[in-house]
């Protein structure tokens, strides 16, 4: 199968990391479905909210449909949380795991079984460094995203035989939204201070890893973990 017929599906790809990848996709030549909350006029886009595992499904259906079967997975969706563990909102936990975790187990849960018809198929994960590291008033985020680790593992042993890779990135800082919302200006400062390349990461950096991990040249690479994060990881 060519570059160009094949079909990939970015959660959160009306803004952020997966409209940069989603972008970058498209101008190598893959056919790309979009989805996010908003409303947007575009074709190959359905808007779900992925809090509801409901919406997960009629993405699902929607995009099996009008759009085919899925050769490339690329679960991104997720939100911030940052809350010390005793004021977290009882209501937050089923939504951020949610979202974060849940919406993209159930809805590779679907997708796999046409990838294990075709043999071929490529997930990309986009975890966190928080969970990587940790992060103090970040646990439930942070657990949520360390979850894509051992679904991962698992997954790339169930399905190595079918041709299928499934591997996270964990980005650091990103400048994106979710960046501008978490952070004031202060706390930016402070952020950079603390990250060893003293930058935040550029999405499109995070969409070449994508792009990389869903290519041919990346098939022996599966149930792993890469860290795009301006070395935060590393210490400091
Ligand atoms: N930015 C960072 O520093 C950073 C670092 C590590 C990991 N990440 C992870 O990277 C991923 C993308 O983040 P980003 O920085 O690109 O954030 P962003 O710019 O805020 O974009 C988030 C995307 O997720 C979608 N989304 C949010 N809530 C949703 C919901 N309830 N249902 C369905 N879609 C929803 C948004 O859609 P709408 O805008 O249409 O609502 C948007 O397309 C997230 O999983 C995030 O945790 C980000």
């Amino acid at each position: 199968m060519t570059t160009e017929t094949k079909r990939v599906l970015i959660t959160g790809s009306s803004n952020g990391i997966g409209k940069a990848a989603a972008k970058a996709l498209s101008c190598f030549g893959y056919q790309v479905f979009k989805t996010g909350t908003r409303e947007l006029n575009e074709k190959n886009y359905f808007p779900a909210d992925l809090t509801s595992l409901d919406n997960v499904k009629k993405l699902y259906n929607y995009v099996k449909e009008n759009f085919g079967e899925i050769d490339i997975l690329i679960n991104n969706a997720g939100q911030y949380l940052y809350s010390s563990i005793e004021n977290t909102d009882i209501n937050n936990i089923e939504k951020l795991f949610n979202l974060n975790f849940l919406s993209h187990y159930y809805l590779t849960s679907l997708i796999v079984p046409d990838m294990k018809k075709n043999r071929f198929g490529r997930i990309v994960n986009i975890s966190s460094i928080s969970a990587v590291v940790g992060e103090a008033n970040a646990s439930l985020y942070a657990a949520s995203k360390s979850a894509f680790f051992g679904f991962e593992k698992s997954l790339a042993l169930e399905l190595a035989a079918y041709n299928i890779t499934i591997n996270s990135i964990s980005p650091g800082w990103v400048e994106t939204d979710l960046t501008d919302n978490a952070l004031d200006e202060n706390e930016k400062k402070e952020t950079l201070d603390i990250i060893p390349q003293k930058r935040f990461v550029e999405p499109i950096e995070i969409a070449n890893l994508v792009k990389y991990l869903v290519s041919n040249e990346a098939k022996g690479l599966t149930g792993q973990n890469i860290n795009l994060c301006a070395g935060l990881s590393c210490g400091c």
